[in-house]
């Protein structure tokens, strides 16, 4: 597995798998890998010939500077889980390398499907998320990128992202890992207290109920009580629940609505926003 530093070597990397005719995988990361990250290795080794994933904690997407500064970092041990999983080539550049240009000005048009949920509340977010992915695209000229489901609402954004820029590139949704007991795997579940990881995959278990209960009630009953049930846990507050339009990710006031449905939610439990989601109808 070669390990790259530097855009010029990514970009020769990239240029040189091309002319072999290999097509190439892209997995972008902030690393501290777990089995969700390495599920969409594993895909993304499937589908191409050439893998690589990039691994670096991009600052321009953290809203919240005590979020940048305590999000794991576990260069070693990833390096290791990559090369385990037979990748080609991961990427692990400084800040520096990557916005040498300087301060990315350019406002990214991401569509109706950034202006909701996390959009208002980390302001600023998707823009740094597109301005890394964008890069990443652009200096591999991946023909497929690979994003997990877990993160519902970036998926949209990237894909908006790659209209407006007129990227050429396949964007793969990959399905949430989750622990045995539910819980959804994150790098930030690392900053969880034993006390706040135990109550954590009540968050899934509430998820369920309501999907059960959307059978014979409202979108807004199947709302309230899965917000009942998560605020009950403790350490643990729902910032918002929204039951969507799948593709558009607009609310939906009635199951009617749309043929795909999803309920996405963001709980702050102790230190750490979880996010997770599922599905209602599809
Ligand atoms: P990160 O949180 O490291 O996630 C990298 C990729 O792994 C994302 O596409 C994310 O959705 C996926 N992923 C994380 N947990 C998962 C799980 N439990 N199951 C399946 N997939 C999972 O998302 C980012 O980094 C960044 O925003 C990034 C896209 C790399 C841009 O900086």
């Amino acid at each position: 597995m070669k390990i790259i530093r530097e855009v010029a070597e990514l970009e020769r990397w990239a240029s040189e798998a091309r002319s072999a005719a290999k097509t190439i995988g892209l997995v972008p990361t902030m690393g501290a890998l777990h089995e969700g990250h390495l599920s969409l290795v594993e895909r993304a080794r499937k589908e191409n010939d050439a893998v690589v994933v990039s691994v670096f904690v991009n600052p321009t997407q953290f809203n919240n500077p005590t979020d940048l500064a305590t999000y794991p970092r576990t260069e070693e041990a990833d390096f290791r889980l990559l090369e385990q999983a037979g990748v080609d080539a991961v990427f692990a550049p400084t800040p520096e390398e990557v916005y040498s240009g300087g301060k990315d000005t350019h406002v990214y048009d991401l569509g109706p499907a950034a202006e909701v949920m996390e959009g208002p509340r980390r302001p600023g977010h998707f823009q740094g998320v597109a301005q890394i992915v964008s890069r990443l695209f652009r200096w591999t000229g991946a023909d497929r990128g690979y994003f997990g489901e877990k993160d519902f609402q970036q998926i949209a954004v990237i894909r908006a992202m790659v209209k407006s820029e007129g990227i050429d590139i396949e964007i793969v949704a990959c399905p949430i890992k989750r622990a045995d007991d539910g819980l959804a795997l994150s790098s930030r579940n690392a900053l969880l207290s034993k006390e706040q990881r135990a109550v954590a995959p009540g968050i899934y278990s509430a998820l369920n109920y309501g999907r059960a209960y959307s059978a014979t009630h409202s979108v807004k009953a199947t709302h309230d009580t899965v917000v009942e049930r998560i605020d009950a846990l403790p350490d643990c507050k729902t910032e918002y629940f929204e039951i969507v339009d799948g593709r558009t990710l607009q609310p939906v006031a009635d199951w009617n609505d749309s043929d795909f449905i999803v309920g996405c939610i963001t709980v702050q439990c102790g230190p750490v926003r979880l996010i997770d989601n599922i599905t209602f109808r599809n």
